[in-house]
């Protein structure tokens, strides 16, 4: 797998095949690193990257729950973000910053060790390719806000959305719902849940989920449009007796749910406000939305 030809490591940027770390890496045995995913999209004013600012801060926030110093600013990444899409020629795909404990401790306790950290991109196209998602109820409960900080995006969390996925392997189901220790509806294993019921858009409160990016970009949006939002707890028979129901995440974008547990949710076909929703939200990432351009990096050629 070489889908591009430079990777981004420790401020150097480094053939693809040459970006390396040793086997004792401290991230690799304990899941000591935090990371994010961004989107590049093809604009008529150039590639720009979706909210490329507030994935680093958060990439920030993350770290600095699990005590790991990033030695760069938030521009340095944003700026070394920018020369990776220009270096690789990328236009459109996904780009996965990390930063992890490196090699030189063994013990549970990382904070004598080296941070290493890395950028890389490649071309994605849809995380979730049907038009709408049959989904079933995890077996297994999203981590628990009071085993971690449950809203920092820590490499170790992942092994609660591996699990959640491997569960599905072989079935019909195209992704998963977590529900959390009370029986509430929490997220996906890689996108935040929204349910429509009488015209208004909820989705769970922050608390046992991910903060996510796409998820406070489609509630502002709905705002603009007049859609009234809340951010409220969601049972499992308010999700199934929702009027529509759609994920959202930077992998995922805005992906409606046909089926929950085989229990179709609203009329048959994608809802009306989702479908709205999710065009405003592909003219926003495509530059086509005068008004939101902010959100945009636009990568500028040298
Ligand atoms: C567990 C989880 N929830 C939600 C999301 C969606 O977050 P965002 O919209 O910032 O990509 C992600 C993706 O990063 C995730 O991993």
């Amino acid at each position: 797998m070489q889908p591009t030809s430079f990777i981004w490591m420790n401020g150097e940027f480094v053939p693809w095949p040459e970006a390396k770390v040793h086997v004792m890496t401290y991230a690799l045995h304990y899941g000591g690193g935090v990371f994010e995913g961004m989107r590049v999209y093809k604009t008529a004013h150039g590639p720009a990257v979706f909210r490329l600012r507030e994935h680093i801060e958060r990439l920030f926030y993350s770290a600095q729950v699990l005590h790991l110093k990033i030695p760069y600013s938030v521009e340095q990444l944003c700026d070394a973000t920018c020369e990776l899409l220009r270096r690789n020629n990328l236009e459109h795909g996904y780009i996965r910053p990390l930063a992890f404990y490196g090699y030189g401790v063994m013990g549970l306790n990382p904070s004598a060790g080296p941070t290493d950290m890395m950028l890389a991109c490649w071309p994605w196209g849809p995380y979730i390719s049907v038009e709408q998602a049959d989904i079933k109820v995890s077996k297994y409960i999203r981590i628990h806000p009071r085993s971690t900080v449950a809203d920092a995006k820590i490499c170790g969390h992942y092994a609660n959305s591996i699990l959640a996925v491997l569960e599905l392997q072989g079935t019909k189901y195209h992704e998963a719902l977590f529900l959390d220790a009370d029986g509430l509806v929490a997220e996906g294993p890689g996108e935040n849940f929204f349910i429509v019921r009488d015209n208004q858009l909820i989705t769970p409160p922050l608390g046992t989920i991910l903060p996510g990016i796409t998820r406070a970009t489609v509630l502002e949006i709905a705002r603009t449009m007049g859609i009234s939002t809340s951010e409220h707890p969601i049972t499992l028979d308010d999700a199934l007796s929702a009027d529509e129901a759609f994920f959202t995440g930077t992998a995922a974008e805005v992906t409606p749910i046909a089926t929950i547990n085989d229990q179709r949710i609203g009329a048959p076909g994608v809802g009306a406000l989702t479908k709205r929703l999710k065009i405003a939200y592909d003219d926003i990432v495509h530059g086509r939305d005068e008004r939101h351009l902010h959100f945009l990096t636009f990568v500028q050629p040298r």
